[in-house]
């Protein structure tokens, strides 16, 4: 059944920052991490028949690749704005705008269960929920930042760390250490990890007013535009991308992603 989560209504709150320019998102900014997609994919053996769960899905720029593998998927997140572009992208798949800590699907109905940035330390609840809808033998992978060193948008982080209140600017930084957690947090919910990896991803911008303008639509930026107005957060981000950009190239910012996999750990009853 699904666990008895208190839910706020933090995930609304989530789901208004990052509908903010659901468009920009999805067409400036989520298809970078489709390395980290496939990466995943391919260690799921996500194929022809495989029920999928995208957690945090987004757009659905995930979900449609594992759909073009011929996979039947779902999907959830937040954003109603980001859903009703999944929906357009990938018509035949099941996406739902709601809560990763009260997922509204059955128990055990998924092989396979995703999320691309979308699960961070302190979110054992959503695992919990993930095992919870995967079928006996599924599996669940995840992707999160890898080490600070790799992640070309460090500056923007920074930036957007600089300019948010204090307790947004802390919560980007506990979304960092997901990497040095995430083990803990799936022994904890009754998850075995299988494999562990990187892979770089790119942003790739013709220039720098399409560089600040897709940057602006990540849910990051939301509570920087608050406190301190889109016209001077934009100009900030000018400074931080204006060294970044090649003429005749673009921009061009690489980071690295980790990603992990793991099975639902039986219980004793079950492999009995
Ligand atoms: C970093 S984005 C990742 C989106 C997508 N997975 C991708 O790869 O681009 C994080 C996503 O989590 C969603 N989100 C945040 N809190 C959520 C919650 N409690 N339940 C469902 N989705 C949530 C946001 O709406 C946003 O789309």
């Amino acid at each position: 059944m699904a666990q008895e989560t208190t839910t706020s209504d933090d995930w609304r709150e989530a789901g208004e920052a990052w509908g903010d320019r659901a468009t920009d998102w999805a067409y400036l900014w989520e298809p970078y991490a489709r390395s980290a997609n496939r990466a995943v994919f391919d260690q799921l053996a996500v194929a022809d028949g495989t029920r999928l769960l995208d957690i945090a899905c987004g757009s659905g720029f995930a979900a449609h690749l594992a759909s073009e593998r011929g996979a039947a998927v779902s999907g959830i997140d937040a954003s109603e704005g980001l859903v009703t572009i999944a929906r357009a992208r990938t018509p035949k798949g099941d996406f739902r705008v709601g809560d990763m800590f009260a997922l509204p699907f059955i128990d055990a109905s998924f092989d396979a269960a995703t999320s691309f940035n979308g699960i961070w330390k302190g979110c054992e609840a959503a695992l919990l929920e993930a095992r919870r809808v995967l079928a006996p033998g599924g599996r669940l992978g995840l992707t999160f930042w890898g080490q600070f060193e790799h992640l070309g948008l460090l500056p923007y982080f920074v930036k957007v760390i600089e300019l948010s209140e204090a307790s947004h600017a802390a919560a980007n930084v506990e979304h960092g250490d997901t990497q040095n957690v995430i083990e803990a947090m799936l022994t904890a919910t009754g998850f075995e990890r299988l494999e562990r990896g990187t892979v770089t991803v790119v942003n790739e911008w013709p220039d720098i007013e399409i560089a600040v303008r897709a940057l602006v639509s990540a849910g990051p930026s939301v509570p920087a535009i608050r406190a301190v107005g889109l016209d001077h957060f934009c100009d900030a981000l000018r400074t931080v991308i204006e060294p970044m950009h090649i003429p005749g190239v673009g921009i061009r910012i690489t980071s690295e992603f980790d990603w992990i996999t793991a099975c639902s750990r039986q219980s004793p009853l079950q492999s009995a």
